[in-house]
C-alpha cells in the first residue's frame, strides 16, 4: 500500500493520521472547537495534516495523497460539502480544491461514513463479505453501504444518510430539513437534546442534580462534549431515573427501527456498528436487537449479523 495522510472532520474531534494501508504511522487529535467555522476549522485541518506528517518522519512529497473524510451531504465527486446539518456555517465549501491548492497533492474527500464502511469491508467487521452497512452512532449517525462489494454512492455521492431516514413521521424537525430522523432521536446530541427540552418543561430535577454533582468534581473536563451528556443520561438510566429511561428507551426504539429499514432495504450480510455511543453497549442495543428480532422479515433478518464495527470509534 501507498503511504497517505487520512483526516476526519468530526462534529466535536478532527483526527489525522499517516497510513499504509491500515497500518497507522502516525496518529493526531483536536478539538473541532466550538464555533467551527470553515474559517477557524480548515486551518485546524491543515495543522493536523502538517503533524500527522512530522510525527510520522514523512514530508508530503513522499505521500501520494490524502484523503478527508466529513460528514455529508457532500459531493465526493466535485469534492464539495454540501450542508452537513452538525456543521454549522459550513455550506457548499470546495473542501478537496482547498487541500489540493495547499498541498498540490491528490485530494480525495468522501463522507466519513462511507470512509468507515470502506475501511471496516476491507479491514473490519465486514472483511470476506459483498454487502455489509456500517452505522456510526456519534454526535450524529452516519451510515455507509456496500453493495455487491462497492460502496453505494447514489448520482452526487450522497448515498447512504442513514442518520436521516425517518423513523418517526410525525417527529421533530432535524437539522437536515427532515422530521423524525434516526439522528435527531438516538444520536449523542439527539439524546443531550431531548433530556434538555424536558429539563427546560420542569422534568428530571434527579437528572439535573447529578448532572450537577458531576459537572462539579474535581479533575472532570470543563468542555461538556455530547459524549459527557449522552454518558450521564446512560449512567441516569442505569440510576433508574424516569427521564434518563424514557429518553433512552426512545433512542433505543428508533435504532431498532432504523435498522429494521436498513435490513429491509438492503440485505446486509453484515450490519458494524461504530461511534462513540456505542459504548453505551446493551443499554442501547438489546432492546433495539429485540425489537429487529420482532420486526423484521425473516430471511433478510436472520442472515444479518449485527456486530460491532472493529476499527474503533470514528
Ligand atoms: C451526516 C452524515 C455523517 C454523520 C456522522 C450526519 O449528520 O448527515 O453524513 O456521516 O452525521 O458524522
Ligand atoms: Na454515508
Ligand atoms: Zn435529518
Amino acid at each position: 500500500y501507498p503511504l497517505v495522510v487520512g483526516v476526519d472532520l468530526g462534529g466535536t474531534q478532527i483526527r489525522a493520521a499517516a497510513l499504509q494501508g491500515s497500518t497507522l504511522l502516525s496518529r493526531v487529535s483536536m478539538l473541532t472547537g466550538e464555533n467551527g467555522t470553515p474559517e477557524r476549522v480548515v486551518p485546524r485541518l491543515f495543522r493536523a495534516v502538517d503533524q500527522a506528517l512530522s510525527e510520522a518522519h514523512l514530508s508530503r512529497k513522499e505521500i501520494v495523497g490524502i484523503g478527508i473524510a466529513a460528514p455529508g451531504p457532500l459531493n465526493n465527486r466535485t469534492g464539495v460539502v454540501l450542508s452537513p446539518p452538525n456543521l454549522p456555517g459550513w455550506r457548499n465549501i470546495p473542501l478537496r480544491e482547498i487541500f489540493e491548492e495547499q498541498y498540490q497533492l491528490p485530494v480525495y474527500l468522501e463522507n466519513d461514513a462511507n470512509a468507515g464502511a470502506l475501511g471496516e469491508y476491507l479491514f473490519g467487521a465486514g472483511r470476506g463479505s459483498q454487502d455489509m452497512v456500517y452505522l456510526t452512532i456519534s454526535t450524529g449517525i452516519g451510515g455507509g453501504v456496500i453493495a455487491d462489494g462497492r460502496i453505494l454512492e447514489g448520482t452526487a455521492g450522497t448515498a447512504g444518510e442513514l442518520g436521516h431516514i425517518t423513523v418517526d413521521w410525525r417527529g421533530e424537525l432535524c437539522g437536515c430539513g427532515n422530521v423524525g430522523c434516526l439522528e435527531g432521536l438516538a444520536s449523542g446530541t439527539g439524546i443531550a437534546r431531548r433530556v434538555l427540552e424536558a429539563i427546560g418543561r420542569g422534568e428530571g430535577e434527579e437528572l439535573l442534580a447529578l448532572a450537577r454533582q458531576q459537572n462539579s468534581s474535581p479533575g472532570e473536563s470543563t468542555h461538556e462534549t455530547f459524549r459527557v451528556d449522552a454518558r450521564l443520561v446512560a449512567q441516569g438510566a442505569s440510576m433508574g431515573i424516569p427521564l434518563a429511561r424514557r429518553v433512552l428507551d426512545e433512542a433505543a426504539e428508533a435504532l431498532g427501527v432504523g435498522l429494521v429499514n436498513i435490513i429491509h432495504l438492503f440485505n446486509p450480510e453484515v450490519i458494524a456498528l461504530g461511534g462513540g455511543l456505542m459504548q453505551m453497549g446493551d443499554q442501547l442495543l438489546a432492546p433495539a436487537l429485540a425489537i429487529v428480532r420482532r420486526r423484521a422479515m425473516k430471511v433478510p433478518r436472520e442472515l444479518a449479523r449485527i456486530v460491532s464495527a472493529e476499527l474503533g470509534p470514528t
